[in-house]
């Protein structure tokens, strides 16, 4: 499992993708992987969630999540599809339980002391912190990080070229999560030439 986390996390940041159509996501993946970002958190925010995971497990290019998942159902049907991780907006006792009895790394959010203690008592080392820019930001997370140095984090929510920096500058940020590099509608007019551009420039941003 932690070598999985370290693989997830290896090129410090997660897409966030919201596919409408599982036509879409081999097109997606492709863009990704050719941007040198071969991970995708498919979010269950839309139909096709399933059977894009589904796809874009089948491959051997990719790390493929899911994301947005909000109870034990979800979980199930994550985990049906293929997904290798799972991640979550806050943080449920019962998603979490779900993800380890199946040894799956589960990301759920944490912006609070006490959310952040919680996900040490279920034995988390990895958080999401969510929703990043509004709950404070990189300054937030650092301050968090003070008591419990052993926690990282994957920001997420409101990041983007402009800030992504003040994140990947915190040893204790694993990777940031995003959905500025997949917009949802470059996905829907296939314009994967743009995915693939916005990827290598986020990746780019990392080094
Ligand atoms: C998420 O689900 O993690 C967020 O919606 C992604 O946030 P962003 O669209 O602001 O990157």
């Amino acid at each position: 499992m932690a070598n999985l986390v370290k693989q997830i996390t290896a090129t410090r940041l997660v897409p966030v993708v919201v596919l409408d159509d599982a036509a879409d996501a081999h097109g997606l993946a492709d863009a990704l992987v050719s941007g040198g970002l071969p991970v995708a958190e498919v979010t269950f925010r839309t139909a096709a969630a399933s059977e894009a995971i589904r796809e874009i497990s089948s491959r051997r290019d990719i790390l493929v999540g899911a994301g947005t998942v909000l109870n034990v159902e979800q979980v199930d049907q994550a985990l049906d599809a293929g997904a290798r991780f799972v991640v979550s907006p806050g943080l449920s006792e019962a998603v979490v339980r779900r993800c380890q009895d199946a040894g799956v790394p589960v990301f759920p959010g944490a912006v609070t002391a006490t959310e952040v203690q919680q996900a040490i008592e279920l034995g988390l080392e990895v958080v999401k912190f969510f929703p990043a820019e509004t709950s404070g930001g990189a300054k937030a997370i650092k301050a968090l990080s003070a008591p419990f140095a052993a926690m990282r984090f994957i920001p997420t929510g409101g990041i983007g070229t402009s800030n992504l920096a003040e994140y990947l500058a915190l040893d204790c940020v694993a990777a940031v999560g995003g959905s500025w590099m997949v917009p949802r509608q470059a996905i829907r007019d296939h314009d994967f030439s743009a995915i693939e551009k916005l990827t290598r420039d986020a990746v780019a941003m990392t080094r």
